[in-house]
């Protein structure tokens, strides 16, 4: 089993500027900040197998129905080695609920104008993402670190690259990537754009490990891309641009909105009420996540603490709105201080961005760095093991500035897990459309 660390920095002593310069030119990093310590990799759970042949068994067996209905899983009617529909998959009007579609939740939409989500172009993006031609080797794809099943994240504290080579952090769940209204990705967000990004994990030495003039000779290559062009974009040249676009619209159309939490919330019309549809424990933990005492809303569902006796604004995208400092180490460290590495700023040293709450229960380990195995490990920090670094947020200060203690008993700890819990969307986790397409 493969233990190399790689501790390679590349991106994270660039400023953000110069940052945009190296990833348009060649060898930007992915998983920068070289946090990684100890070869905890636990790969007995991954789905990346050991013999180099790194399949992405997350959605495997999903396909069972082509959009047409026509066919059933793993079909290859064209001898092209992809399963695809005959008309592709809505990808750019999913049946959003009411909650995403008022603002402030419709605002948070980082969408560019000049990249809106296409059923082609997503259906181009989701061939890239899983295809292996993209790293070096040929044995890793985005789909290989971002799994399905996994709330595309993966279950090992670090990912292994094509070379077996870890990942400097936890790789991030993708779920409502396109509501974050800065538009930065990354742990760090060394990212100012989602069609920035995804580049990024293609030349990363660790990851992928393509130049950028590779990648295009590689998808020119492959014949099955000439159509998928061609539908996405009107003809069949392949540029960088366009495959960034392409995979940047696959992940903006990863949006979780069919979780038994949704269902609660429709039936119930605001977050406060009783959800009919959950346990007692379920709901229990829906009113600590909403209280003061934890501060979990105040952080985790974006937006202004709603004026009093008022709801809040937003009840659909459990993303902070900005990196944020959540107590996990007592000062500036030596190896990974988040967006602080980035900006060389110390005000925002330990700020992380949080990847989103939804699917929350598949996406773990957690934490930048993977370093809770189990949510119930995440509730005791919060509880009890908040540390005191200079830029802790206030919403985790007792009144004496001190980190704060929850004093919540293992009931309440227990229904946090299980509130948690009722953010899985089975629906989106096993459909089709954000598959492997690849008949293997
Ligand atoms: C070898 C594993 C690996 C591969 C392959 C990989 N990723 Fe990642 N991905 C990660 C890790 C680890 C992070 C977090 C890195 C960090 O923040 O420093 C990440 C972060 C991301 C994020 C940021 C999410 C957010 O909310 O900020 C996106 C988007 C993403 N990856 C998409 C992709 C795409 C698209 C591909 C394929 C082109 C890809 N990844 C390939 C491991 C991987
Ligand atoms: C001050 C803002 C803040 C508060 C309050 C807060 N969180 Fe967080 N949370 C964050 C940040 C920032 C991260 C990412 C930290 C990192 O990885 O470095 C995070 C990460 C998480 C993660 C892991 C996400 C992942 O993908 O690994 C979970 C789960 C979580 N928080 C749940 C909660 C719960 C439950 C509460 C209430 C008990 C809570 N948080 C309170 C800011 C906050």
């Amino acid at each position: 089993m493969p233990v190399t660390i790689s501790k390679h920095s590349c991106v994270g002593h660039l400023s953000r500027t110069s940052l945009a310069l190296v990833l348009a030119l060649a060898g930007a990093c992915d998983a920068g900040g070289s946090g990684a310590s100890g070869g905890d990799d636990a790969s007995g759970t991954s789905s990346t197998s050991e013999d180099g042949g790194a399949e992405t068994t997350g959605s495997e067996g999903a396909e069972t129905t082509d959009a047409d209905g026509s066919s059933t899983g793993g079909d290859d009617e064209d001898g092209d080695g992809l399963d695809l529909p005959a008309t592709p998959y809505d990808y750019a009007n999913p049946d959003l609920p009411a909650h995403f579609r008022t603002p402030p939740v419709r605002d948070l939409d980082n969408t560019p104008q000049d990249n809106p989500i296409t059923d082609h172009g997503a259906t181009l993006g989701r061939v890239l993402f899983y295809d292996t031609a993209l790293s070096r080797n040929e044995t890793v794809a985005c789909g290989t670190c971002h799994q399905q099943a996994a709330g595309f994240s993966d279950t090992t504290q670090f990912s292994e690259g094509f070379e077996g080579g870890l990942t400097g952090r936890n790789s991030m769940g993708l779920s409502e990537s396109r509501w974050y209204a800065t538009g930065r990705f990354f742990w760090d967000e060394r990212a100012a754009t989602l069609e920035e990004q995804v580049l990024g994990p293609i030349q990363n030495e660790v990851e992928m490990g393509l130049t950028l003039t590779e990648l295009v000779e590689r998808v020119s290559t492959r014949p099955y891309y000439r159509e998928l062009f061609i539908a996405a974009f009107g003809d069949d040249e392949v540029t960088t641009e366009r495959i960034a676009r392409a995979l940047a619209q696959f992940v903006r159309a990863m949006a979780s909105y069919r979780s038994r939490f949704d269902e609660g919330l429709a039936a119930a019309g605001s977050i406060r009420g009783e959800f009919a549809n959950f346990t007692a424990e379920e709901n229990l933990g829906k009113d600590l996540f909403l209280q003061p005492r934890t501060a979990c809303v105040a952080c985790h569902l974006g937006g202004p603490p709603p004026p009093p006796g008022q709801d809040f604004a937003n009840q659909a995208i459990f993303l902070p709105l900005e990196p944020l400092n959540n107590g996990l180490d007592a000062g500036p460290l030596a190896d990974d201080n988040g967006v602080g590495d980035v900006t060389g700023d110390p005000a925002d040293d330990g700020r992380f961005k949080s990847s989103s709450l939804r699917n929350i229960a598949v996406t773990g380990p957690y934490m930048h760095d993977g370093r809770f195995a189990t949510l119930a490990e995440v509730i005791d920090h919060y509880d009890s093991g908040i540390k005191p670094h200079p830029n802790l947020d206030p919403r985790l200060r007792g009144p004496n500035q001190q980190p704060r203690r929850m004093n919540l008993t293992p009931a309440e700890k227990g229904a946090l897990v299980a509130f948690l819990g009722t953010l899985t969307d089975e629906a989106m986790l096993g459909d089709p459309k954000f598959g492997d397409p690849f008949v293997r």
